[in-house]
């Protein structure tokens, strides 16, 4: 049995990392996504916790050995909490392997029984980031292609005051 933790900020959750669990939910046995709700970030979400865990369980509900809860403090102590070992990470380009190598070797350091593993999105979405889609979004652009429906909805719902 592999039950594997997807971590990550997911504000909002993107295409991106929507491919990411779904190549995870079929390599694995279990998928927990879990969303970082740590207190110093707060100011810099858009969205809250409750609303981002509402989008990633709407946008995910059609992959039934997926889960999605909160977590806070560091990652490496929820993965010894929980009892898991192995992390799940997504790489777009080779920009992101810097800071994920950094946190993997950190995370490591934390926790030695613990494993990271990346899994590369689909070669169309590896220039779509929640940053960016936050950006086209607030200036009225179409953010429609770039994120799941629930994603999409909220994201107007924010910025347009619309749904
Ligand atoms: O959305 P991201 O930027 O890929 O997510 C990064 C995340 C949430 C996985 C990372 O910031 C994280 O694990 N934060 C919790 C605090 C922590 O453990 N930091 C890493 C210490 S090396």
């Amino acid at each position: 049995m592999m039950h594997v933790v997807y971590p990550g900020s997911f504000d909002p959750f993107t295409n991106g990392h929507l491919d990411v669990a779904e190549r995870a939910s079929r390599l694995f046995d279990r998928v927990t996504i879990a969303v970082l709700e740590n207190a110093a970030k707060k100011g810099r979400y858009l969205f809250s916790i409750e609303e981002r865990l509402e989008i990633i369980r709407a946008s995910t509900k059609h992959l039934p050995n997926v889960e999605v809860e909160a977590f806070q403090g560091l990652l490496a102590e929820y993965m010894r909490q929980k009892g898991l070992r192995v992390i799940v990470k997504g790489l777009r380009a080779v920009s992101d392997y810097e800071y994920e190598l950094q946190m993997a070797h950190l995370n490591r350091q934390l926790n030695p029984e613990v494993e990271t593993l990346f899994i590369l999105a689909a070669t169309r979405w590896a220039f779509v980031s929640s940053t960016m889609v936050k950006e086209i979004a607030r200036y009225g652009g179409d953010v429609g292609r770039f994120v799941p429906p629930p994603a999409a909805r909220a994201l107007r719902a924010k910025f347009q005051g619309g749904n």
